[in-house]
């Protein structure tokens, strides 16, 4: 791991005088450099959703790999961002890494992906984020005091564990969800402000890459 940047220097990043063809593959070498730096956390992404009305709401989520096809992350379908994204598929995930001055722009539609898929996600967490996982209605308000509530999951979750020990089952509407991009955009922070923006737009066959003004 290198030496995390002060915030007054730039890290040696791409210049984007070319554009690779595949921004998801762009996507991980900046996750590899980022790792290779010491960036914290660069997967927390912000999620943002609308409903069909067009209400909007955002949060952060855990992004726990970028594929060929997209972001996959995590969440319940019976939370608030499940219930809108059932609703309405077009999402937005952000991710700003302080310590490059970069930010990662998706924008697309959420897929929801099987069990088996679903399940080895599951299988990633550790035992105790699992029982929490599996005991939670996640976005749902308590139904007694908070103190109570929290003292009934805590109990209800040492339970799972004890009964499941390392292997809780995936609570079914637990469910791994990946984002497919339409729009990419790559962006590099500059000290003279003059931000390097590298775009990209899905065409039929492929991605037609842009660089935009700051
Ligand atoms: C850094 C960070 C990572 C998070 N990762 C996830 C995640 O991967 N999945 C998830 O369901 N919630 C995650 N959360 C919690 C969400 O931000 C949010 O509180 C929760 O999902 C409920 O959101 P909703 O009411 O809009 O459904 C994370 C929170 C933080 C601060």
């Amino acid at each position: 791991m290198g030496t995390p940047l002060s915030g007054t220097e730039t890290a040696d990043l791409p210049e984007f005088t070319e554009a690779p063809a595949e921004p998801l593959a762009l996507a991980r070498e900046w996750l590899a450099a980022a790792r290779e730096i010491g960036v914290s956390e660069p997967l927390s992404m912000t999620l943002a959703t609308a409903s069909s009305s067009g209400s909007v709401s955002a949060r952060s989520v855990d992004v726990k790999r970028i594929d060929d096809t997209g972001l996959v992350f995590g969440t319940s379908l019976e939370s608030r961002k499940g219930g809108v994204l059932l609703e309405n598929p077009h999402a937005a995930l952000q991710a700003y890494w302080r310590e490059t001055m970069q930010q990662l722009r998706f924008e697309g539609v959420v897929e929801v992906l099987g069990g088996a898929e679903s399940d080895a996600l599951f299988a990633d967490r550790s035992p105790r984020s699992r029982a929490a996982t599996a005991v939670a209605a996640q976005s749902v308000p308590f139904a007694t005091g908070p103190a109570e509530g929290r003292a009934a999951l805590a109990d209800a979750a040492e339970r799972l564990l004890d009964e499941h020990g390392d292997d809780v089952p995936r609570p079914p509407a637990w469910r791994a969800l990946r984002l497919v991009p339409d729009y990419v955009e790559f962006w590099l922070g500059r000290r003279d402000r003059l931000h390097r923006r590298l775009r990209y737009l899905r065409v039929e066959g492929g991605w037609v890459a842009d660089h935009l003004q700051p």
